[in-house]
């Protein structure tokens, strides 16, 4: 078998060339490399963006630095694949509303390039969407408790409408990606999946405040910097963890039922931003220092998803749960607080 994943150098990318390695896998990472938001991180942007590479090298992923704008660069290196992983994003709200250009010709442009390759070669694909394609309507529809916020039901599956409330470029785009896969499993009979995912964490994961918040809160624990909350802090997502995503996408590979799919942990992994925190610095040993800011633009306060579908139709399962996943993350902190830490926050 051989596996292309597009971003394969970002986080999840990094999981999913690591999972199909393990596997015996030849697996093609393609990656421009350009990760906009690390340089907002506080930590240190060369030797972040650096570490993937270096870590699937040594795992004997082959590495190809190349864009997705690019469609005949990425049919050329899709040519002789059996299944495309497309993880390659902006990824980020706040940046997708200061360059909405590189939001949409990535976000957009990009994925249509992945889905005509995969239509040309004839082989399956699977788009990371977001829960973000809900839109932050769901916010009028919730009560406020001690820690969280809540909401009954507590699922939300696949019907519920998209685009709701005020929209960022991010809802824009990740939107058009979700359709645009519908479009080719319709028009093509594409074997594809668009994958609605919830907020993902895990190893390699360099957090900052414009995407990975799991990620963020838990380096700057570590390090013993403040970390910053934007609203209460009771915001609720069912965080879940990178492998659990690489087992959906092969569950996909194996099942082959296209359509769009909720992705996350479920009800037994729903956590807000505050618990979050609190499970941090129990593992830690030590409660961080928490600053406060007004919410953010577009924000949405809850989402848990309802996975019936995804356990169903690709016969998936989450496994991992907060604290054994956050503690696996908190350990690799550890183990790379020189290369985290060599700048201030
Ligand atoms: N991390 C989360 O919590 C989360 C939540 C919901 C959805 N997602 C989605 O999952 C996917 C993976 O997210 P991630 O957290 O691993 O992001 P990431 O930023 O760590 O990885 C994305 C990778 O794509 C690469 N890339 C960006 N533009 C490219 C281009 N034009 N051509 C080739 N490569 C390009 C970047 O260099 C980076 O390595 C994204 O589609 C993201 O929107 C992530």
């Amino acid at each position: 078998m051989k596996v292309l994943v597009t971003g394969g150098c970002g986080f999840l990318g990094s999981h999913v060339c690591e999972f199909y390695i393990k596997k015996g896998a030849a697996v093609i990472a393609y990656d421009n490399m350009t990760k906009h938001e690390l340089k907002r991180t506080g930590l240190a942007t060369e030797e972040a963006r650096d570490f993937n590479w270096n870590f699937l090298k040594g795992l004997g992923v082959k590495l190809v630095k190349a864009d997705i704008r690019n469609y005949e660069e990425l049919l050329d290196h899709a040519s002789g694949c059996d299944y495309m992983i497309h993880t390659a994003a902006q990824p980020a709200m706040t940046i997708s509303w200061e360059d909405p250009r590189l939001d949409i010709t990535t976000n957009i442009m990009g994925t249509f390039n992945v889905l005509e390759a995969a239509r040309k070669l004839k082989i399956p694909v699977v788009s990371c969407a977001t829960i973000h394609v809900y839109g932050n309507k769901i916010n009028e529809e919730l009560e406020e408790e001690k820690t969280r916020y809540t909401r009954k039901p507590q699922g939300i599956n696949e019907t519920y409408p998209i685009l709701g409330g005020s929209l960022s470029p991010l809802h824009g785009s990740k939107a058009a990606l979700d359709i645009y896969t519908k479009v080719y499993i319709d028009t093509y009979q594409l074997e594809a999946a668009s994958f609605r995912l919830t907020g993902i964490y895990g190893t390699r994961q360099f957090g900052g405040e414009d995407h990975g918040w799991v990620a963020n809160f838990a380096i700057r624990a570590v390090l013993n910097w403040p970390l910053t909350v934007f609203g209460t802090g009771k915001q609720i997502r069912d965080i879940i963890y990178a492998t659990d995503i690489c087992e959906a996408f092969d569950a996909f590979y194996k099942s082959r039922k296209p359509g769009i799919y909720n992705i996350g942990g479920g009800l037994k992994t729903a956590i807000s931003l505050l618990e979050c925190i609190d499970l941090i610095g129990e593992i830690n040993g030590r409660q961080p220092d928490v600053q406060f800011a007004p919410d953010r633009y577009a924000d949405l306060r809850y989402f848990i998803c309802d996975i019936t579908k995804a356990q169903k139709e690709l016969a998936w399962e989450p496994k991992i749960l907060p604290r054994e996943g956050v503690s696996t993350l908190i350990d690799w902190i550890k183990d790379n607080r020189n290369i985290l830490a060599t700048k201030e926050g």
